[in-house]
């Protein structure tokens, strides 16, 4: 549904995106995610045929971007971080005005747009009288009030009180169940773990992109955590175990590295009782996004 081809802007000399290759399939959700100044905004403002690229391709619903922009701007819906709106008109004027402006027959679309969001209470509403929580909800009726197969998001829940971006978030696992192709810009990693599929991680160039639990596997490997009752009596060592790639313990506590679990746990587990452990618990230790995403940006270059 969107597809870049080594898609590349700079300002000047400066890059603010350089060389992306990306893809969001329909249903899919992908979370644009990176530091201030990695090219998000950019990204975004490209494909939604706002800033023309240096150079690269991008295919948006089938079309070039290049060559059929006209073709490309009814299939996308964008919430940008600045919303523009006619501050003196009610909240139903001002999607009335959006709607006309994308040529939507449907007369009811408007105050189905408005339920979808829960803006029906405050349609008559002047947009100058709304919070920024609500005006962030007309943003998201405004883009979706043409029904586009894409949308793009650019920081949806940013300034939200919890409440109200947590609606954000519901009414965004509904849209992309829709078999919409989601882009996602979000500097909150929990919301980013939540709704998307994969995330990819920009910093002027793409670092990493993949399903969180893959980045995490490929970052961190995975790490099994057995609790005993009592510390063992001997250190173990990796020629206890050949197939763990690391092995270490803290009081109660065994660390072991191992890339299959499922296959290895329980040689680990035999071995470990043979040398008299007692054995509390065994998990897996849980890496967060946030540690896959502070390791994917601190160490800085493709991985
Ligand atoms: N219109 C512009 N003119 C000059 N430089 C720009 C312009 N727009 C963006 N840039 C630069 O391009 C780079 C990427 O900016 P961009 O807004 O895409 O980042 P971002 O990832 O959205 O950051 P943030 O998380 O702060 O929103 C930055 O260095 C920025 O200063
Ligand atoms: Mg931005």
């Amino acid at each position: 549904m969107i597809r870049t081809a080594s898609l590349s802007r700079y300002f000047g000399d400066r890059p603010a995106v350089v060389d992306l290759n990306l893809e969001v399939q329909a249903g899919e959700v992908l979370g644009l995610l990176g530091p201030n100044g990695a090219g998000k905004t950019t990204t975004v403002r490209m494909l939604a045929g706002l800033l023309a690229p240096t150079s690269g391709e991008a295919w948006v619903a089938g079309h070039n971007l290049r060559h059929e922009p006209e073709k490309v701007r009814p299939k996308i819906g964008i919430v940008s971080e600045n919303p523009g709106f006619y501050k003196r008109l009610s909240v139903r004027r001002n999607l009335q005005f959006f709607a006309d402006l994308y040529g939507v027959k449907d007369s009811q679309r408007v105050e189905e747009t408005l339920a979808l969001v829960g803006l029906m209470g405050r349609a008559e509403e002047p947009v100058a009288t709304l919070s920024k929580g609500l005006r962030q909800r007309l943003a998201l009726a405004r883009a979706l009030v043409h029904d586009p197969p894409v949308l793009l998001l650019d920081e949806p829940t940013s300034g939200l009180d919890p409440e109200a971006a947590k609606e954000v978030r519901d009414l965004l696992s509904e849209l992309s169940r829709a078999h919409r192709a989601i882009l996602l810009c979000t500097h909150n990693l929990a919301e980013a773990e939540r709704l998307c599929q994969r995330i990819a991680v920009l910093k002027t160039r793409l670092i990493a992109v993949g399903r969180p639990d893959e980045l995490k596997q490929r970052l961190f490997g995975r790490r099994v955590v057995i609790t005993l009752a009592q510390p063992l009596s001997r250190p173990l060592t990796k020629s206890d175990l050949p197939f763990v790639h690391e092995i270490s313990s803290d009081g109660n506590k065994v660390y072991a590295a191992i890339d299959d679990p499922e296959r290895n746990n329980p040689v680990l587990i035999r071995r470990l009782v043979e040398l008299g452990a007692e054995i509390v618990y065994v998990t897996e230790e849980e890496r967060t996004l946030e540690e896959v995403y502070l390791e994917l940006v601190e160490s800085g270059d493709a991985a």
